[in-house]
């Protein structure tokens, strides 16, 4: 029996990952729970779930949630230190990073500086600090086991291999809702056009950034330190179909992918139950049926934001955690009606550039240039006309 804690329970990865735990309840013990202020499915969580510990960002719905359940039998934390404390609970093997943002650094490392394994879908970490929580996990002997689906698609091409044969890795995307609108529509662009994404059904931030093609470029990060790859051995291809999740390609020429119906409960689980794979039983993949996949390489005018996360990686120390604050304050402004879609760039790249190098030796470090970006990137909305 493994016993699990998931921050960010009440999203879409924190759904797909209890749906995971219904089906094998042989396997898994849920024995903590954290979001930020959804008290009303944390609720539901608990009733179904029965964990030990929960704790919510928000002490308002952490309140409203203690008049609401057994305290004798539930204990409901509140604030980061609450979070922090759920993910580092002594009786927990594994723990799913799920929360969306910059939100999920402290938690998560809370989790992997107490020894728990972690299993991650929360990317903003990675790439804010991703080298500082490598070293981490290396100090505390946790394994960092991706669910993103194409990281888990590369993770599980390079199981048996040697990564000194390898010669690239290559991410799948799936180009967004907007891949073949003309470049002069996307001025025009609504936050609810922006939120149907083509193939996934995934939180709105993910899928905004999967429009604009950010959720690319964050994954480029991710993959440098996920892997320890450098970014010239990381390409990215536009692959409409989102049925092979990414690839790896060796020196010899072979080339090593993953398949399958884009549905994260795959990737979740295969983390979740590293080396086993159990029956999930999706429905067959019937290639004969699909007839055909399509490939286009990445167009970097139209979606800047790719090209601006290789820039940051190339760049200072700093640059991805300003990339990814300015990104995160952009997208929020964007899905308010406060700024337009092709501002979203725009914001980001002048933070950047705004960006004075600064000593990135600790989490604090990485913390203060992330407070920082916000501010900058806040300022800068002004002029785009953005009450911010
Ligand atoms: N969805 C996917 O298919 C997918 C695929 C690959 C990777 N990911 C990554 O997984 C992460 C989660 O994505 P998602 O789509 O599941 O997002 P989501 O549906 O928006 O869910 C976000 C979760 O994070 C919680 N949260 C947000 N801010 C918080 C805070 N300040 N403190 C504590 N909890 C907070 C939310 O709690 P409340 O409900 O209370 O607000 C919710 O539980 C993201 O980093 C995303 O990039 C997602």
């Amino acid at each position: 029996m493994k016993r699990i804690v998931i921050l960010g329970s009440t999203g879409s990865i924190g759904a797909s990952t209890l749906d995971v735990v219904s089906k094998f309840p042989d396997r898994f013990q849920v024995v903590g729970l954290a979001a930020r202020s959804n008290a009303q499915i944390l609720e539901d969580q608990i009733r179904t779930f029965q964990p030990k510990v929960v704790a919510l960002s928000c002490p308002d719905a952490a309140k409203r949630l203690r008049a609401r359940i057994d305290t004798k039998q539930i204990e409901v934390l509140d604030g980061e230190p609450g979070l922090c404390e759920v993910a580092s609970l002594p009786e927990c093997d594994l723990v799913i990073s799920a929360i969306v943002g910059g939100a999920g650094l402290k938690p998560t490392l809370s989790a992997i500086q107490a020894g728990r394994q972690v299993a991650l879908a929360n990317k903003e970490p990675m790439v804010m600090a991703g080298q500082l929580m490598q070293q981490e996990a290396q100090k505390h002997g946790v394994t960092i086991f991706p669910i993103d689906s194409e990281h888990s698609a590369i993770f599980q091409s390079m199981e048996g291999h040697r990564k000194v044969d390898i010669r690239r890795v290559v991410l799948t995307a799936s180009g967004g809702p907007f891949w073949d609108w003309p470049d002069t529509d996307l001025e025009h662009v609504k936050p609810e056009q922006a939120l149907k994404h083509p193939n996934w059904k995934m939180g709105d931030k993910i899928t905004t950034d999967s429009a604009t093609l950010m959720n690319k470029g964050l994954e480029v990060i991710e993959a440098r330190w996920l892997f320890d790859l450098p970014a010239e051995q990381i390409d990215v291809v536009i692959h409409r179909e989102s049925i092979i999740h990414s690839l790896v390609e060796y020196c010899d020429g072979s080339v090593i992918s993953q398949l399958g119906h884009p549905d994260m409960r795959t990737p979740i689980s295969y983390a979740m139950n590293y080396p086993e794979r159990v029956p999930l039983l999706p429905p067959l993949l019937d290639l004969g049926k699909i007839g055909k996949l399509t490939f286009f390489p990445p167009d970097t005018e139209k979606f800047p934001c790719l090209q601006l996360a290789y820039d940051a990686l190339a760049g200072e120390a700093g640059l991805p955690a300003t990339l990814n604050a300015a990104n995160e304050m952009a997208v929020r402004a964007f899905l308010n009606n406060q700024i337009a879609f092709l501002d979203i760039p725009k914001v980001i790249q002048e933070t950047m550039l705004t960006y004075s190098p600064s000593p990135l030796s600790t989490i604090e470090d990485v913390l203060d240039v992330d407070q920082w970006a916000r501010r900058t990137a806040e300022e800068i909305m002004k002029t785009c006309g953005a009450p911010v």
